[in-house]
């Protein structure tokens, strides 16, 4: 008689169907039409398309095509609804959340099938994973609705949120935008994806059921032309999910408009197995990294990067493993791979899998052939590729596994970085030094230490690099969907102090004026060759003026020839020769700060200073697009240290920079008041001040560890961005520098850094002062010159991680353009603009949540039953 052991081995799986009716009857009750959901009823429309049933091909309800007209409709409808819903007080928030938690509950089945049935997910993810994850997003954020006056004082919603999803977690990916949007009191317009419109629409019904007040949620269905008509509505965000290109497409049509982005985007994540790892408990975690959901995650472990020695047995068992793996009807309870979404991505996977099948790679799959009637693509192990070959590099978004092999850990962390996205990373290794030491080395928003595709409402997700910013769950999502509703502990940069409120305040705050300051180029520019006042005699003497002389202009650079009067530097005013007493100051013109040297500036050109009352004061260099690469390139190379020094050797660093800068405040001082014409004492306090605030917060501003509801913790890591561009403010030249630069290098990035293109002289002067205070070379890279030209070159430089600018409309419309090339950072303000202490912090870092988890069970992950 057979053994069990041998039955198992033995036996065929027979059908275990979950049924289809209940979703059925419930298309059926909507005649299988559906209009879009807005201002709490469905709209019908005229313009339909069908969504449909991947795994067989036959359509499933006709859906609404949204206008831009529609998109307006709930834009409007959402604006209506926001003051209402945002003022109610947060317990009542709370109770619909929790109520919109529990429907689900309530209809989890049905939601599970109706999901399953649209994106050709199998049943067991849809029902274990992605609806129980759905209820805990909405019951975890009801809690943070009941705590926000309490826990987020100071903030509020942001206002009207566009939010675009795609098609491979449709309920979850709205839970994620959606959850916490109302709980912290937006408003919502959300646009499904069109391959999977359907699980929305049931959420819609049931939001309508609990009595959510019309217009705080909208839904209106389309394809991509919907998503960018919700893109350049009136809203006040965008929250976009999906691929890199479009992600490219809304950051550029959103430039410059203030609306809010964040974006989480592609990846083609890193699984790193060591030779000391539990090679089985791996097998299984790679089954969940690659073949969950057939591949279509945007964290899949698409890379699998394998140490050399145990490559050979490692490979040898995922084969084994992958020839186990069933591909089939989603809605059998025993099928491990269900259907690709559409035909056009499962031609990009086939066409991706042949070019590299051409290109020498060798393409591995098990013989079990996958059914034909609807669009399946088999488990696939793809060997012998290179690590910049496209099969390596692209996100393939299928169930396509890429191996390569690496000898050391520097060279697994080498490889593993080795892409333009950073959205996540599995490690496996018995060895905790090991395993933290690469999670900490790796570039990526998630690392799951021996574990994998681990998500949870406590716990932030989202990229660096490519893969966007912005996070998703966990306190740090929050910031997404909250801004500051008054400017509290923040002290204004490019705000000019009134004299009445010289002395700053409790906060350090001085409440500005925002007249601006008549500059060269304004009405208080001198004509050319006219003499300025004789009160400005004193400037003689004001350190490091290069010509204090009355209309002194020795050179030009271009476009100022205009501008400056042409003179005599060197002579008497009477044209003789000089006595020895009335000898002019030693010529000290400040030249750039690069790598901790002062460099000339590559252009040969300097740029004359004026003074407030139109007197030239000095030059500096004119930087260009080569100072702007020099200074990348030593920031670049002073960020590996500067990010591994210690909190606290960063905060005495800034300590030490404050200290330095009083000794010489009145020197500094002067000088504000010579170019600004405005109280340089309390300008300078404030920035000392400025310095000590970032100080103290860079050993304090610390992580969290989340406790998602498993056995384990995720740690939420601040991390710095790396290399980041800073355009300061025209005004408060001195303040403007310092409270742009300090929180960033305390946080441990490296700077460039356009001073004050009017008043550059503040942040020269500071060389000698960075030089003192033990700043590295290279942490702080000063280049002199036109803020705005200088701005576009950081902003399309791709070695620069982050751009923060503070200017004009135009300028801010440009950096924000140019920055989709690498999907960097931005970070703009018009002026005068309020920089707040946290926010600033926040903007200084990535989170990265490192997930450790006590043993990797396998099976259903995140959510447990609550
Ligand atoms: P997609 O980025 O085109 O679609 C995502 C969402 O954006 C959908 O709702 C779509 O209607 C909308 N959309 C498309 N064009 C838009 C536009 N111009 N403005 C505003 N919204 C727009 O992704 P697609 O074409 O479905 O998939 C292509 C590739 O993108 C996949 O093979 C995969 O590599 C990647 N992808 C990544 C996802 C992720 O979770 N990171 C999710 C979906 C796709």
């Amino acid at each position: 008689m057979a053994t069990v052991a041998e039955l198992f081995e033995t036996m065929a799986w027979g059908p275990a169907p979950e049924a289809a009716t209940p979703a059925l009857e419930w298309l059926d009750r909507h005649q299988r039409h559906f209009g879009h959901f807005i201002d709490g009823s469905f709209v019908p429309s005229e313009s339909l398309f069908d969504t449909v049933n991947p795994a067989n091909r036959q359509p499933l309800a006709r859906i609404a095509q949204g206008s831009a007209a529609d998109v307006a409709g709930a834009v409007a409808a959402a604006r209506a609804a926001l003051p209402s819903w945002s003022a109610l007080p947060g317990h009542i928030r709370a109770r619909y959340l929790y109520a919109l938690a529990r429907q689900v509950q309530k209809h989890s089945r049905l939601f599970a099938v109706l999901e399953s049935l649209d994106n050709g997910k199998p049943i067991r993810e849809s029902r274990d994973l992605d609806i129980p994850l759905v209820a805990r997003h909405f019951a975890y954020h009801a809690g943070w609705a009941q705590l926000m006056a309490s826990e987020l004082p100071g903030y509020g919603p942001v206002g009207v949120v566009g939010q675009i999803i795609p098609w491979n977690f449709p309920l979850l990916m709205l839970a994620w935008k959606v959850a916490p949007a109302l709980a912290m009191g937006n408003t919502v317009v959300l646009k499904p994806a069109e391959f999977t419109p359907l699980t929305a629409l049931l959420f819609a019904e049931i939001a309508q059921s609990i009595g959510l007040p019309p217009g705080v949620f909208n839904v209106v269905t389309g394809d991509g032309s919907t998503g960018s008509a919700l893109v350049d509505a009136s809203v006040d965000k965008i929250a976009f999910t999906g691929s890199t290109e479009v992600g490219r497409l809304i950051r550029q049509a959103t430039a410059g408009s203030g609306k809010r982005l964040s974006l989480e985007l592609g990846g083609k994540s890193p699984f790193i197995v060591f030779d000391d790892a539990d090679l089985d408990g791996a097998v299984e975690g790679l089954v969940d990294a690659i073949w969950f959901n057939q591949g279509q995650v945007c964290c899949a472990g698409s890379r699998l990067l394998v140490q050399e020695s145990i490559e050979h047995a490692f490979l040898a068992k995922v084969r084994t493993r992958m020839a186990k793996l069933r591909v089939g009807d989603p809605l059998d309870k025993a099928i491990d791979i269900g259907a690709i979404v559409a035909p056009s991505q499962l031609e990009r996977i086939t066409s991706l899998v042949s070019a590299g099948e051409a290109g020498g790679a060798t393409v591995w799959q098990p013989p079990d052939a996958c059914p034909t009637d609807g669009w399946f693509y088999p488990p696939t192990l793809i060997t012998n590729v290179g690590p910049a070959s496209e099969l390596a590099q692209v996100e393939i978004f299928g169930p396509v596994l890429v191996s390569m092999p690496f000898r050391t850990p520097a060279e697994a962390v080498a490889l593993a970085n080795n892409t333009r996205y950073g959205l996540a990373a599995s490690v496996w290794t018995q060895d905790i030094d090991q395993a933290l030491d690469v999670a900490r080395a790796i570039q990526a928003g998630t690392i799951w230490i021996n574990s994998t595709n681990l998500f949870d409402a406590s716990s932030g997700f989202g990229g660096y690099r490519e893969s966007g910013w912005g996070r998703e769950g966990g306190p740090e999502g929050l910031w997404e969907y909250l801004r500051p509703t008054a400017p509290a502990s923040s002290a204004p940069v490019a705000a000019t102090p009134s004299s009445a409120a010289a002395a700053p305040d409790a906060t350090g705050d001085i409440p500005g004026s925002t007249a601006a300051a008549p500059g060269p180029g304004a009405a208080a520019a001198p004509a050319p060759g006219s003499a300025p006042g004789a009160s400005d005699a004193a400037a003689a003497s004001d350190p490091g003026d290069a010509h204090g002389a009355p209309g002194a202009s020795p050179t030009f650079g271009p476009g100022y020839a205009a501008r400056a009067a042409v003179a005599p530097c060197f002579a008497a005013a009477d044209g003789r020769a000089p006595t020895e007493s009335e000898a002019p100051p030693i010529d000290r013109t400040p030249k750039l700060f690069i790598g901790g040297k002062q460099a000339r500036p590559d252009s040969g050109y300097s740029r004359l200073v004026y003074a407030h009352n139109g007197t030239v004061l000095a030059e500096v260099g004119e930087g260009n697009r080569k100072d702007i690469r020099n200074a990348v390139e030593a920031a670049r190379a002073a960020l590996p240290g500067w990010s591994a020094a210690t909190s606290y050797n960063r905060a005495q660093i800034l300590y030490y920079f404050a200290e330095n800068l009083s000794v010489r405040a009145k020197e500094f001082a002067t000088r504000v008041e010579r170019m600004t014409g405005k109280d340089g004492t309390a300008e300078v306090e404030q920035a000392i001040k400025k310095l000590f605030e970032a100080a103290a917060w860079a050993d304090k501003f610390e992580g969290r560890v989340h406790t998602p509801p498993m056995r384990g913790a995720a740690l939420a890591v601040p991390e710095p961005i790396g290399v980041v561009g800073v355009a300061c403010p025209t005004e408060q030249p001195l303040l403007g520098f310092i409270s742009l630069i300090s929180p960033l290098i305390a946080m441990g990035n490296t700077v460039v850094a356009i001073p004050s293109e009017e008043h550059p002289l503040s942040a020269t002067d500071l060389y000698q002062v960075l030089e003192t205070s033990d700043v590295p070379a290279g942490v702080v890279n000063i280049i002199t010159g036109d803020r705005d030209p200088l701005s576009q070159v950081l902003a399309e430089h791709d070695d620069v991680d982050a751009l923060w600018y503070v200017g004009t409309a135009e300028g801010r419309t440009a950096v924000e353009k140019a920055s989709a090339g690498n999907m960097k950072r931005t970070w703009t303000h018009l002026e005068p603009t309020h920089i707040e202490i946290r926010e600033a912090l926040r903007e200084s870092t990535n989170i990265k949540n490192i997930w450790m988890v006590q043993s990797y069970m396998g099976g259903p992950q995140g959510a447990s039953d609550w």
